[in-house]
């Protein structure tokens, strides 16, 4: 773990960084965390590690790595571990087995944890001994309350060549896990300025970024080795690292002439080259003597999972590095010999594009003709990329212009946003025209830029001309727009204008009918859009336009109540199988995935969810996408008491006032859900005031689409304003009753009980309680459920119904646990805690304090004001005043940092 010379360079890790600090946090809150980090090779696995070390210099740390020349020897790396000291005796571990081994190590941990934290790392954990690693395994779970941080860091995305059975314990360990993220191109930029003093232009960052998967070490390697005045090329053609690049052109060397041939043919024929196909181009009438040696050479391996007829290669570079070596000549005849070969006609075109050393009119006519046959089944990514190549090789400039247009709209339409942005300049510098700005339109909605996207979208429909084609595409931005404000009457409005224009079967009248659903929701139109998405679903039995009606469906189910078939319809409508799939539609279906399995209290299914969505803002760049995926993170993250994770995903999450609705609601949620979590519900109020003064709030109040009513009106409950809370649940009620929603209904019920109960009106208040919990009885919503019991608890509790609120209080904390809602388990325990009545004469501690004062002392050393105590213990502010003036005296203390003191040195209970 020497210091490695490279660590100056480092940059992104933000993230991963801030989690183990918070888990260093929790440790040393004498709380035992074990966790898995997890990378490709490369990633940045031990940079992290040894970051995360210096930044920490006074932990007690015991770190050792794998080796895997070890990895056969069992107890090695345990015995390692124990001997830490120098001079200590290694264990026989031949004698051991890995429950003794296991204690052995807990014992070890926690007492290295006795005054303070103590940090165990295993880095290349997957190198480890079957035996160590049950150890651990079996040592993580004996360690209770000590303050150990054990991090185990591991290799994943290869072949796992290891022990299946040390990966099964591996993987059982990895219940909680950190990975270790691409470099995004911004860090790309910032690394390559650092290391190679190159300003690499973004468009050549983003490609870098793609070619290299964002991995560091690749990264560096390139930066390094390539010359700095070739980056200034956009177009430049990226190499492979210089290390792969000579190991290829050694095993090249060492092959005999058929070998390289077929190696050479598989390299132009593509990724996953036919063995036949391959043959047949490099002459070979048997080629199973030139693949077993071109196997032994590591240039081809079978493709996993195809017996011999699909071949692959093995290294992520190796095709690039193959393809490097031809000469011009050989690269275009072996182009042009593969397209008459290959069956499908979007390689044909793109071999022949390959082989094109000039521009070549008829074969970019050929190329526009694939992209409108391929834009009615709505497989945008093979039309951007027929339209790019066409503008490329288009002798005229009128034709090169309009063909970048469509292909940036393409672009912006396949959810590839960065490379539509690259391209945008050039669009931007062409005359006006309903086409131009329509595409510009369109690239504004995707990234968010709503105000962008309205002067443009303003434009380009009145400029439409007479061009029903062209006027269809500008209403079908038109729908999108509306869309992403939530507004259901211009969507449905914009939708019918869309179809009026469209060719029947064209993209822009197809994909308007496949929202159109979502319009009709918004107004409270359910009948009919349940109605729309069954036709939708219907008209496109199969590809992207399908994927696109399914996610929608999706949505709409899990507005209404079925979560169940909503995670049906969007974890088919997520993987994008295909090439012709849609990432747009993926991200689209993430975010809604992640909802849903919130719903049903999947919440790690809906970590993973968010993590994905992570991946996909970045690959795509959809901004307006990235505050609904942050939402469920920042939601999730609160609710299980891990703040800075929280933070994080308010910070990257974020919108404003004046975004779109689908950026603005969410991002207001995450914040309040964060201050809802802290017990901060003035916080909420203020969050989301912005909602509730917007008139008219349109669509933002149709039932179960976004569920902001609640966490608001409860908000303004517990902060006193039952006049406001009542006016504000009113019409909501309404509209509840009238749509017959049972969520939605049971979320302003319990607010309405704690309403009532406010009030004095206890009867009222139980009434709306059981009538909630009565509307979810049949649902699978886990979390709203332990909210009803919560509240229903709370107030009962409040009313001095002891026993009947312990039981609800148990009920709730229980579903909570489930959750692993820790938050709201520890509010449970207080609750039931000072709802307890005190044994007679035991009421107070060794200090004098009863119960309530000593939580109220123990919450005002941790920082919170009395408003929040308040807030947090459902008392008023003065009983808590009155609660602190005793504890003041009891304790012989003048102030809350005194207090903070006193609580700091111990003898505060928790
Ligand atoms: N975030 C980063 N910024 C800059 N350089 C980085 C970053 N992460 C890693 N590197 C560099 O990339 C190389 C690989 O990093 P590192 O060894 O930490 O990866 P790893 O995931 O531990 O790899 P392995 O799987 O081989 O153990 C090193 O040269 C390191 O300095
Ligand atoms: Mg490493």
């Amino acid at each position: 773990m020497n210091p490695g010379d490279d660590d100056v360079h480092v940059v992104g890790l933000v993230a991963e960084a801030a989690q183990l600090d918070a888990w260093l946090g929790r440790a040393a809150a004498g709380e035992p965390v074990v966790a898995v980090v997890e990378g490709l090779a490369g990633s940045g696995k031990t940079t992290l590690l040894r970051r995360f070390l210096r930044r920490h210099p006074g932990l007690r740390v015991t770190a050792v790595a794998g080796l895997p020349w070890e990895s056969r020897r069992p107890g090695e790396l345990a015995g390692r571990l124990i001997g830490g000291g120098a001079g200590d005796p290694r264990p026989r571990p031949a004698q051991l087995d890995p429950v003794d081994l296991g204690a052995e190590l807990a014992g070890r941990w926690e007492a290295a944890a006795g005054g303070g934290p103590a940090v165990v790392a295993v880095d290349d954990a997957d190198c480890a001994d079957l035996l160590s690693l049950q150890a651990i395994a079996s040592a993580a779970d004996r360690l209770r309350a000590a303050g150990v941080l054990l991090l185990l860091f591991r290799t994943v995305g290869e072949p796992a060549s290891g022990d299946p059975e040390a990966v099964d314990v591996l993987d059982r360990l990895a219940a909680v896990h950190l990975p270790v993220s691409p470099l995004g191109p911004e860090d790309t930029r910032l690394l390559a300025a650092r290391v190679a003093a190159v300003d690499l232009p973004p468009p050549v960052a983003r490609r870098l970024g793609e070619h290299t998967a964002g991995n560091p070490r690749h990264l560096l390697e390139i930066l390094r080795e390539t010359p700095p005045a070739r980056w200034s090329d956009r177009q430049t053609r990226l190499p492979a690292p210089g290390a792969v690049q000579r190991r290829v052109q050694r095993a090249l060397d060492s092959c005999s002439a058929s070998a390289r041939g077929l190696v050479e043919a598989a390299a132009v024929l593509g990724e996953r080259p036919v063995l036949a196909d391959a043959a047949t181009l490099a002459g070979l009438a048997d080629p199973l003597d030139a693949l077993d040696e071109a196997c032994a050479a590591g240039l081809l391996a079978p493709a996993p999972g195809h017996g011999l007829d699909v071949l692959a290669f093995p290294g992520r570079f190796d095709r690039a590095a193959v393809h490097a070596t031809l000469t011009p000549r050989a690269r275009h005849d072996l182009h042009l010999r593969a397209a008459g070969l290959v069956p499908d006609e979007t390689e044909r075109l793109r071999h022949r594009v390959e082989a094109a050393p000039l521009p070549d009119a008829r074969l970019a006519a050929e190329l526009v003709e694939l992209a409108r046959r391929k834009a009615d089944e709505g497989a945008w990514a093979v039309v951007a990329g027929a339209l790019v190549d066409a503008a490329r090789i288009s002798p005229t400039r009128a034709d090169r212009e309009d063909r970048l247009i469509r292909a940036v709209d393409a672009l912006a339409g396949a959810g590839l946003i960065g490379q539509a942005v690259d391209a945008l300049p050039d669009v931007e510098a062409l005359p006006s025209g309903p086409r131009r700005d329509a595409v510009l339109a369109h690239v504004a909605i995707q990234r968010g830029r709503r105000a962008e996207a309205a002067t443009h979208l303003d434009t380009a429909w009145r400029r439409r001309g007479a061009d029903r084609g062209s006027a269809a595409v500008v209403c079908q931005r038109h729908v999108l727009h509306a869309l992403a404000d939530w507004d259901g009457e211009a969507l449905v409005r914009w939708a019918g204008r869309a179809v009026e224009h469209a060719e029947p079967g064209s993209p822009a009248g197809v994909e308007s009918r496949a929202i159109v659903g979502l319009g009709h929701a918004a107004r409270g139109h359910l009948a009919a859009a349940f109605t729309a998405y069954r036709h939708a679903v219907a008209e496109s039995p199969s590809g992207p336009q399908h994927q696109r009606a399914r996610m929608g469906l999706g949505w709409l189910h899990l507005a209404q109540d079925d979560p169940e078939a909503a995670r049906r319809e969007l974890e088919f409508a997520v993987p994008t199988t295909r090439q012709a799939g849609s990432n747009r539609i993926s991200l689209w279906a993430l975010v809604w995935l992640a909802r849903t399995r919130f719903a049903l209290g999947d919440w790690d299914g809906a970590l993973d969810a968010v993590g994905q969505g992570e991946v996909l803002l970045g690959t795509t760049g959809l901004e307006l996408l990235r505050p609904l995926v942050h939402w469920t993170g920042a939601q999730v993250r609160a609710l299980r008491g891990e703040r800075e994770a929280a933070e994080r995903h308010l910070q990257l999450g974020g919108a404003g006032e004046q975004d779109y609705t689908v950026m603005t609601v969410p991002a207001l949620l995450g914040r309040a859900h964060v201050a809802e979590a802290a017990s901060d519900y003035a916080a909420v109020v203020r969050h989301l005031a912005p909602l509730a003064t917007r008139t008219p709030r349109g669509g933002l109040d149709e039932p179960g689409f976004w569920p902001w009513h609640d966490v608001y009106a409860n908000a303004l409950v517990v902060t006193d304003r039952l006049a406001e809370a009542d006016e504000f649940l009113g019409p909501l009620e309404t509209t509840v009753l009238r749509r017959g929603h049972r969520s939605a209904g049971a979320r302003l019920g319990y607010v309405r009980g704690r309403l009532l109960a406010g009030r004095g009106d206890l009867p009222g208040a139980e009434a709306a309680f059981e009538e909630a919990r009565a509307r979810l009885a049949t649902l699978p919503l886990p979390y709203e459920r332990a909210r009803v019991d919560f509240a229903h608890g709370i107030t009962l509790r409040r009313a001095g119904r002891r026993r009947d609120a312990a039981a609800l209080l148990a009920t709730a904390r229980q579903s909570f646990a489930a959750l692993g809602a820790r938050v709201y388990v520890e509010r449970c325990d207080r609750e039931l805690k000072t709802g307890r009545p005190a044994p007679r004469g035991t009421g107070a501690d060794a200090q004098g304090l009863t119960e309530q004062e000593r939580t109220v002392a123990r919450l005002v050393a941790t920082g919170l004001t009395n408003k929040e105590v308040a807030a947090s213990m459902l008392l008023s502010v003065k009983t808590v005043q009155f609660h602190l003036t005793r504890v003041y005296a009891k304790l012989g203390v003048r102030s809350r940092s005194e207090l903070a003191a006193r609580s700091a040195g111990g003898p505060l209970p928790r």
